[in-house]
């Protein structure tokens, strides 16, 4: 039964990104006496948040008067292509001002106007100017305060630990199996509640914003719990990955006026969104893009036609703007290809960023175990999850705004479910050690011919070539018997690595298995939704399907297969219209 050396804290939160420490910022504050435990598999600082650039959007009526949280809901819903639950989309965009606020109190350094009020800027699918936002560093700016005060507030930070499972028995959370990279030798941390904001999975393509992290470990983990996942269909592709190395060119150029431009010289968005330009949701411009390279209208990097990509252009913006406003894209473009933005343009294509699906939560953060029923003791927040705010396709600067949203919200909902008098429940801790001992003795010890680098790269190009942009049921059909057969590779994958201190390859071999779980769910979901909406394009079924398909997908992975189930969209606001922009 339980082990007398086990550790216990009150909540463990697994992620240290913006959705994980304003958790934990809310319940220290909720109550002190709580005791928290962070666990991280890099440096909280390191997290993915701190490479969002472009901002965090909230009607402060700075610099728009005009604008309203119902405009603000309107504009999500309506990226969302209606799929967005709008309860939840309902809080995201009335609580957003006081978040920001919140934020700019705990030191956040923001842009500031003139007459020193918070700037705000322009941004994709976004009806006013609205977008909060430190220079394009926007998350660097917001996570190093809040990681600064988790230190203050006494949370125990785990970082450089793995986590290798939740511990979910029959419904209900009970703690943690992990290993601290330094000696990859497990413990079991029980808590009377766990939370999961692992964010994404950008990794499960080869060319993404996301950094090397990102690789789905908890929706992999949620699924091997008997968790479903809700919408994994939903990929975005960000427009503007600088091309060839697919990182990060931030929305926040387009916003403050850049043009893109195809080998004609022509700002080809007045085809595709005549009166948003490059200013329409991701969704509409990546697949713009992806049609004008098909058409033989990218550029070559002697300026011919025909080439991989087309041009972000900054130039008519001046020195002066760019440097101020957004300095970081100037220094990655210049820094990676050697291109001064402020004389050239730069090559941007689409790029993987960000995953729409996740973790099926309510909009206290409690994770569900279908449509009607909750995981006892299990909560989600941010990109991991899926409350749903983005439904089909996100707005930029909604997605930092939903890590402090509702990190906040399921905060506060942990602190209440603690104070209720959640008991600490039991586990066979010695099963749990001995499982996970013997699970990372055979990854250690195992013979064999693979090396996962390679079997990752195969597994990445599969999923870029079966489910990009435009999707069709026999691309995707062979795509899913492609990863099959990759996966058999994975069981002959070896470790260089025997040692157990500091062994990354170790992680990489878990992180392969996460990988492989997100990338079959993700097509399975997309094969088995007929219709197109938001960003799953499907040129086999052009339409949008409301009658059939206006609902959630919730994916039950288990090792013999994926069942595939949906679960209804909340309305309320706004009836689904036709979405033209
Ligand atoms: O383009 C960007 O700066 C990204 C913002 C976002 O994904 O919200």
């Amino acid at each position: 039964m339980t082990a007398s050396h086990d550790l216990i804290h009150d909540v463990l939160i697994v992620g240290g990104g913006l959705a994980g420490c304003r958790a934990a910022l809310e319940i220290a504050r909720q109550n002190p006496r709580l005791s928290i435990g962070l666990v991280a598999k890099t440096h909280p600082i390191r997290s993915h948040s701190v490479a969002a650039q472009g901002g965090m959007a909230a009607v402060l009526n700075n610099v728009d008067p005009e604008d309203t949280w119902q405009a603000h809901a309107f504009d999500t819903v309506k990226g969302s292509d209606y799929l967005a639950d709008q309860d939840a989309v309902a809080i995201l965009t009335q609580d957003a001002p006081e978040v920001v606020v919140e934020l700019e109190r705990l030191g956040v350094l923001f842009s500031r106007l003139p007459d020193g009020r918070v700037a705000q800027r322009a941004f994709g699918g976004h009806s006013h100017r609205r977008t909060c936002y430190a220079a394009d560093k926007t998350g660097h700016a917001i996570l190093h305060e809040l990681v600064a005060n988790l230190r203050r507030m006494g949370v125990t930070l785990y970082d450089e630990w793995y986590v290798m499972r939740p511990i979910i028995e029959a419904g209900e959370a009970k703690g943690l199996v992990m290993f601290n990279l330094r000696d990859s030798r497990p413990v079991v941390v029980r808590s009377r509640a766990v939370m999961l904001a692992t964010g994404g999975y950008g990794r499960a393509f080869n060319t993404t914003s996301n950094d090397f992290a990102s690789t789905g470990d908890g929706l992999a983990m949620a699924a091997r719990s008997g968790i479903p996942l809700e919408d994994m269909e939903f990929v975005q592709f960000h427009p503007t990955g600088l091309y060839p190395v697919g990182v990060l060119v931030s929305e926040a150029v387009r916003g403050e006026g850049a043009y893109l431009r195809n080998a004609a010289g022509d700002r080809f968005m007045a085809t595709y969104a005549p009166s948003r330009m490059e200013l329409a949701p991701r969704d509409i411009t990546s697949r713009a893009i992806v049609k004008e390279l098909l058409a033989g209208r990218g550029i070559h990097a002697d300026g011919s036609a025909g080439g991989p990509y087309v041009h972000l252009d900054l130039r008519h913006m001046g020195e002066e703007m760019i440097m101020s406003r957004v300095p970081f894209c100037w220094e990655e473009a210049h820094r990676l290809l050697g291109v001064d933005a402020v004389h050239e343009p730069i090559p941007v294509r689409p790029t993987i960023h960000y995953s729409m699906g996740g973790i099926p939560t309510d909009t206290s953060g409690r994770v569900r175990s279908g449509p009607d029923g909750f995981v006892e003791g299990c909560f989600a927040a941010g990109e991991a999850a899926c409350v749903s705010v983005h439904g089909a396709n996100r707005l930029g600067s909604n997605s930092l705004l939903e890590c402090i949203v509702f990190g906040r919200r399921t905060g506060r909902a942990i602190a209440e479910y603690l104070d209720k008098g959640r008991v600490l429940p039991d586990c066979d801790s010695d099963r749990y050690l001995s499982e996970a001992n013997a699970e990372l003795a055979a990854l250690i010890d195992r013979p064999g011919t693979e090396r996962i680098a390679q079997v990752r790269q195969d597994f990445q190009d599969t999923m870029t070539q079966y489910c990009g942009v435009f999707r069709t049921q026999e691309l995707m059909q062979t795509g899913l018997e492609q990863l099959q057969a990759i996966a058999q590779r994975v069981e002959q994958t070896y470790l260089g690595d025997r040692g157990t201190c500091w062994n990354t390859e170790l992680i990489e071999a878990l992180e392969l298995r996460s990988l492989f779980i997100v990338g079959q769910t993700i097509l399975s979901s997309a094969l088995q939704r007929q219709e197109s909406r938001g960003a799953h394009c499907r040129e086999d079924y052009p339409d949008r399907d409301d009658d059939r398909y206006l609902q959630h997908t919730l994916a039950y992975w288990s090792p013999t297969g994926i069942d595939i189930r949906y679960m209804p969209v909340t309305l309320g606001l706004f009836e689904p219209q036709a979405r033209n922009y």
